[in-house]
């Protein structure tokens, strides 16, 4: 584990890591850490969260409280208060929306689940300096985006916007379950022994084969072999696309592929 730790932080912004055994264990640590931090540096009035709609962020009722589709919050009665859904890539909605009682914004650098939605560049840029402004904890969630995937080892280094949270699982495991919650030394301070843990995070078996997919994957070539493959794959599509127009829109990142959204476009 410590191995993993030292690999993960080298790579990363991150000083610290929290090891859970899914993407969902790791948001909900992410969240709670959040809402923590904010409550002991300025008080119980600093709990709000900011979410996307058609964002997805797992099954814990506090992570279908803030995914943005309702589907997997209903039938579970009353969720988690003091979560606004607004649109993706909205910049001035988010502006207007994040405030002082604002403890986090949680979104994903590309949409998975909500049809692999990129983030315009703009837009996270805009939602790291709106939280700056206000003392606001902006968390990235790579569960899906993580691991090579879009062709920078997390899809932030990318966009060259730096969270103050970021979670991590599916690729980091490869197959296998883990999760992670990586931040600095200062959030992570206020998760304190005992505050939030979990049996199995970061077990050994776990640990070891993280540390050999972050090995394997955070290899340069590899990460340039996805963004070779990606221009490909698009200049194929696109050909195709000129021949027969059947596509409305060729979306994704790197190797995050938009299966349903091209099936909707057909
Ligand atoms: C962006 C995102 N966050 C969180 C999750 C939840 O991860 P897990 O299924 O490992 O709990 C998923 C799973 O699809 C996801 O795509």
């Amino acid at each position: 584990m410590l191995r993993l730790v030292t690999r993960l932080t080298n790579l990363t912004f991150a000083d610290r890591a929290f090891f859970a055994n899914s993407g969902a264990a790791a948001n909900e640590a992410a969240l709670k850490l959040a809402r923590r931090y904010a409550i002991d540096n300025t008080g119980p009035q600093k709990v709000k969260i900011i979410s996307f709609t058609q964002s997805f962020h797992g099954r814990t009722l506090f992570t279908v409280s803030v995914g943005g589709q309702p589907k997997y919050a209903e039938g579970f009665g009353p969720t988690l208060q003091g979560i606004t859904h607004l649109p993706y890539n909205d910049l001035a909605a988010a502006r207007a929306a994040i405030g002082p009682q604002t403890c986090a914004v949680i979104v994903e650098p590309v949409q998975g689940e909500g049809g692999v939605l990129p983030a315009d560049p703009a837009f996270l840029q805009g939602l790291r300096e709106a939280c700056d402004q206000h003392g606001v904890l902006l968390i990235f969630d790579e569960v899906q985006t993580g691991v090579g995937r879009t062709g920078s080892f997390y899809a932030y280094m990318g966009y060259g916007v730096t969270p103050d949270i970021l979670t991590t699982a599916k690729a980091l495991g490869n197959g296998f379950l883990i999760g992670a919650m990586l931040t600095t030394d200062k959030i992570a301070a206020h998760f304190k022994v005992g505050v939030h843990g979990t049996t199995y995070g970061g077990n050994p078996l776990g640990a070891a084969i993280a540390d050999k997919v972050v090995e394997l994957i955070s290899d340069p070539a590899v990460l340039e072999g996805v963004q070779q493959r990606s221009v490909a794959i698009k200049a194929h599509l696109k050909r195709i696309d000129e021949r027969f127009s059947v596509f409305k829109e060729i979306c994704g990142k790197g190797l995050l592929p938009d299966r349903r959204r091209t099936r909707r476009c057909l």
